[in-house]
Formats: C-alpha cells, sequence, structure tokens
C-alpha cells in the first residue's frame, strides 16, 4: 500500500502538536515519522499521543547492538504499536533475523520492518577508508538489501534512483522507503540527489518520507495533498 510519510522533524510536542493541529479537520490522517531527535526529547509517551489521534507511525530509530539487545529493544517498540521500525544491517543476519523475533506480538502480528543500508551521507571513498569495505557502494547497498531480504525483513531505507535496483535483486514485494522527494518547483535544501513525488512513483518507491517541502510550506495541509495526489494519483482517496 503506497503511501506519503511525513518526517516530523520537530524537536519537541509542542511544536509537533501545532503542526498535527492543522490537520485536524482531514479525512486522511497522515502517516508520520518520528526521529531519534523527537523520541529522545519526548519519550515513548508522545507515539501513544499521537497513535491516539489515528496516525500511522514510521519509528525511525535505525538499531544497531548485539542480537539479543537488539531483539528485546524491539519488542518494547512492537508494544508501543508502530507500523514501521527499522534498523542498520550493518548489524549482521543474526541481528536482523533476532529483531524479527522480538516485533513479533504474541498474536503473530508486527510491525513492518526495514533496513538501513549505507547511510547516504557515507560516500564510497569514507566507506572504503573509515570501514575498510573495499567494494563499490552500489555493491555494498544492493548486498545488504539482499541480506535483509534473506533475514526476512520487509524492505530497505534507499534513494528513489536505486528502487529499481533493489527491486531487481530482491523482488517487486521488497518495500523501498525513499525520502529525497522534492516539488519540481520546490527547494532543494541539503539533499543532493532528488526526485519529484510522481518520479518516485514512476521509479518504483512504496513509501516516499517527506519532511520540509511539507512540514515548512506555508500551507503544511496544502502541501501534503498536492504530495499524495502527485504520488498516488487516481490511488489517492
Ligand atoms: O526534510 P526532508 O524531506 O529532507 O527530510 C527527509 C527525512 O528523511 C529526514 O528525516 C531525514 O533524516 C531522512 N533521511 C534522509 N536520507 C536518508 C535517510 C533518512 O533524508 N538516506
Amino acid at each position: 500500500m503506497k503511501d506519503v510519510i511525513i518526517a516530523c522533524d520537530f524537536n519537541s510536542k509542542t511544536e509537533l502538536m501545532a503542526f498535527l493541529d492543522q490537520f485536524q479537520g482531514e479525512s486522511r490522517k497522515p502517516f508520520l515519522k518520528v526521529g531519534m531527535e523527537l523520541y529522545y526529547a519526548e519519550g515513548p509517551a508522545i507515539i501513544r499521543e499521537i497513535k491516539a489521534r489515528g496516525h500511522q507511525i514510521f519509528l525511525d530509530l535505525k538499531l544497531h547492538d548485539i542480537p539479543n539487545t537488539v531483539k528485546k529493544a524491539m519488542a518494547v517498540l512492537s508494544a508501543l504499536d508502530v507500523d514501521i521500525c527499522n534498523l542498520h544491517a550493518a548489524g549482521t543476519n543474526a541481528m536482523m533475523e533476532a529483531a524479527l523475533e522480538g516485533l513479533t506480538r504474541p498474536d503473530g502480528t508486527r510491525p513492518l520492518l526495514i533496513a538501513v543500508t549505507q547511510l547516504t551521507s557515507t560516500s564510497e571513498e569514507r566507506m572504503q577508508k573509515d570501514l575498510l569495505i573495499d567494494h563499490p557502494l552500489e555493491e555494498v547497498v544492493l548486498h545488504y538489501a539482499a541480506n535483509a531480504k534473506a533475514a526476512g525483513l520487509d524492505g530497505v531505507v534507499c534513494s528513489p534512483l536505486e528502487a529499481g535496483k533493489v527491486k531487481a535483486a530482491c523482488g517487486q514485494a521488497f518495500l523501498t522507503i525513499t525520502p529525497g522527494v522534492r516539488f519540481a518547483d520546490g527547494e532543494v535544501g541539503d539533499q543532493v540527489r532528488v526526485t519529484t513525488p510522481a518520479r518516485a512513483r514512476e521509479l518504483g518507491s512504496d513509501y516516499i518520507v517527506v519532511g520540509r517541502p511539507i512540514t515548512q510550506a506555508a500551507d503544511p495541509v496544502a502541501a501534503y495533498q498536492r504530495c499524495i495526489a502527485e504520488f498516488l494519483g487516481g490511488e489517492a482517496k
């Protein structure tokens, strides 16, 4: 089910709630991404409050630790009833398998679990020199995506420009969650390789993560609706 996820990169509950209040009259409740900044500032209570308002949540905490610790941490996040969680594929397949176990609730349901491959802030040069990973960056990204698939995960975070290659390697059902989205007539900001919502759809993105083009817009609700219309086209309800 394709959707637009708003990156709620706010550092307090006050700012978040002022933003969400603008959507209160809307029939479509936006899917929200909560990252480390807001989660560490406000704790799990912020997740419960957002869920109570009827939003789906992608909790972007990018776990990476020993398998047992990640398994237990994922069980805590799963009990918060979030819809998508993530981790670093660099934690190994054993860590990803343990994470899935921890995430699975007693009734067999679980949030989707998504892997980060290489962060887009990591250049090929830094990966090779700092991490001693002596392969082309794209090969590493696709290898980590294949590991995530083998461990039973649902997809990866990647650029819309990589979504086709990930799907070719891991299958069409393997999800791609893609940031770096901008309107054709909008500010690019610090993102380097950007695509429009419509182009992201053509390239095979399942979920686009959009922050500032919506959160910093003069009319955030209109910007969100534009994003939905461009990304979902005729599928928008
Ligand atoms: O404001 P903007 O649309 O650039 O926000 C994009 C969101 O996606 C931010 O929360 C950013 O941290 C996240 N992200 C990204 N690139 C990645 C992974 C996550 O921009 N490779």
